[in-house]
């Protein structure tokens, strides 16, 4: 994709994954130099709409607006255009919306952002989807051959990269060329809890492996301090406050 915009040298986007508009504020607040940018999904807005992501992005930390867009194309490149004009550094859009859909997100960044665009980013496949879920909705292909495919299919309709888990980094890498950026959530540090997830690596192995982006929430966000977290992860991976 042309003029890819640079990713901020700490690869670590903190989720705020929350509802509450004042407490996504102060967690974006105290983890301003600590992160190199923040996530905000679905459900924070759906709670506080484009109003709310004006108010984070202001605080001018780099925002993920995780809202997966999947639609016709047409639709798909309005709602591009419009996350384009709130400012947020990085959008997504799910891969199986098809060829057409994709193209359409990645020429409504282009016209929308200029210079400033964000990162059109592909979700492959929901790591909460296994092979017999795949199979109930007619997707007969095994889950891991299922995320290389539509990572091919991103990269050649011009995305930018794709989210993906840790398990899955590698064999992307090698589908998908260097420049492919890989946005990766599953990420524990030694002394985190697991919490839910269950294929994750450490901060560390994420980078070294080739992740570009670190998706991370509660081991940040649940910590009794959540700055001091951050700054543990950024020292982690040899980031200079
Ligand atoms: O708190 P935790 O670090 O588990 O948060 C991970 C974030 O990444 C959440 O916002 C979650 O929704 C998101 N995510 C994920 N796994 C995926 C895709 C997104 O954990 N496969």
């Amino acid at each position: 994709m042309t003029n890819q915009p640079t990713l901020p040298a700490n690869p670590v986007f903190a989720a705020l994954d929350t509802p509450d508009l004042e407490q996504a504020l102060a967690w974006a607040e105290v983890l301003r130099g600590q992160v190199g940018g923040v996530k905000a999904g679905l459900e924070f807005f759906s709670a506080n709409g484009a109003d709310g992501v004006r108010r984070i992005v202001d605080l001018g930390l780099p925002l993920f607006l995780d809202l997966k867009f999947h639609d016709i194309p047409n639709t798909v490149a309005g709602a591009v255009r419009a996350v384009a004009d709130l400012g947020a550094a990085i959008v997504n859009v799910h891969a199986a919306g098809g060829p057409a859909m994709l193209e359409a997100a990645r020429e409504a960044a282009e016209v929308a952002g200029g210079a400033n665009r964000p990162l059109v980013i592909a979700v492959t496949v929901l790591t909460s989807m296994d092979d017999s879920d795949l199979t109930a909705v007619g997707q007969a292909t095994p889950a891991g051959e299922q995320v290389v495919r539509l990572a091919q299919l991103a990269e050649a309709q011009g995305l930018d990269g794709v989210v993906c888990s840790p398990a899955e980094i590698t064999a992307i890498r090698a589908a998908c060329g260097p420049d492919f950026k890989l946005i990766v959530p599953g990420i524990r540090p030694e002394w985190a809890a697991t919490g839910d997830q269950k294929r994750i690596t450490t901060p560390r192995q994420a980078r070294d492996d080739g992740a570009d982006v670190l998706v991370i929430g509660r081991p940040i966000t649940g910590a009794e301090d959540p700055a001091a977290a951050a700054a543990r992860i950024a020292g982690e991976l040899g980031i200079k406050p």
